[in-house]
């Protein structure tokens, strides 16, 4: 995450609770995910940007891993994430932009959480350095930038009065390349095996304002933090005022989420 934040701007905008109402849809990726899993016996395993710990726990359950570490940069998500640990199973702050671990892991994980770091090609070049030789990656990052929600949000951050405070932050997903740029990237980095895809999940919400409730859940936290108590509201009641006409008014409203799913083998 960058590091230039005021002192006065929270430096936590993640909100467990928040992230949680739409837990059930947020589930369904992860399971993909695990499901191109290759289950080996022992395994070591990271989960980067593991969040309240949930899903770490069904991965280290459901690999019968020897030892999952959860590592996210979130104290608030870490505190709901602590009461989860079982044997084998352990949280731990960390950043991960700064991880290294010279082949330490049999599968590096990542559950919509990468994203957030700029620089995919350093990112996955080093996270591969940490498998051993025999290791695997499975990502998923949501890969939406077109979308409504997305596209109001950049708009209202390069206008004033957030464009000031703003300036010169990247919003979440500048960073997410296309499904054919990961498949070369794997290639380039030795990964015998791959298996990339682009995925659909249609997500029927109550209604259009849930969009907004989704988007404060994860996207809009990049823009809590630096814009601050005084100014997030304002950002976000203009956001809402410009975001729900540019979306039908059904009832219940589908909301299609694009995602980008990826497995390699060594
Ligand atoms: C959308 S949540 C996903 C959580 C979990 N993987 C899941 O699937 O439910 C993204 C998580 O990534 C964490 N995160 C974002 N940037 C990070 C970074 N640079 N280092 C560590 N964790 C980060 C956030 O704190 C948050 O808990």
């Amino acid at each position: 995450m960058p590091q230039d934040v005021s002192p006065d701007v929270p430096p936590d905008a993640w909100d467990p609770a928040q992230y949680e109402r739409f837990q059930a849809q947020r589930q369904q990726p992860f399971f993909d995910l695990l499901a191109l899993v290759r289950g080996r016996p022992g395994m070591r395993v990271v989960d980067l940007g593991c969040g309240t710990g949930t899903l770490t726990r069904e991965l280290h359950l459901a690999l019968a891993a020897r030892e999952t570490v959860g590592i996210d940069s979130s104290p608030a998500m870490l505190a709901r994430a602590a009461p989860l640990a079982v044997a084998g199973l352990r949280f731990e702050p960390g950043d991960i932009a700064e991880f290294a671990a010279a082949g330490a892991y049999d599968l590096v994980f990542s559950n919509a959480a990468l994203h957030w770091v700029p620089d995919q090609a350093t990112l996955l070049r080093r996270l591969s350095e940490a498998l051993t030789p025999g290791g695997q990656l499975a990502v998923q990052v949501p890969a939406s930038h077109d979308d409504a929600a997305h596209r109001v949000a950049a708009e209202l951050a390069a206008e004033p009065p957030f464009q000031e405070t703003l300036a010169g932050s990247a919003p979440a997903l500048a960073t997410v390349l296309t499904p054919r740029e990961y498949a070369l990237l794997l290639d380039r980095l030795g990964y015998r095996e791959q298996h990339v895809r682009l995925q659909v999940y249609a997500h029927r919400l109550a209604s259009r304002d849930e969009v907004v409730e989704w988007a404060q859940g994860t996207l809009l936290t990049t823009y809590r933090r630096r814009l601050g108590p005084d100014l997030y509201p304002h950002f976000l009641q203009a956001y809402r005022d410009r975001l729900l006409p540019r979306l039908d008014d059904r009832r219940p409203y589908l909301f299609p989420f694009q995602r980008i799913l990826f497995w390699a083998g060594r």
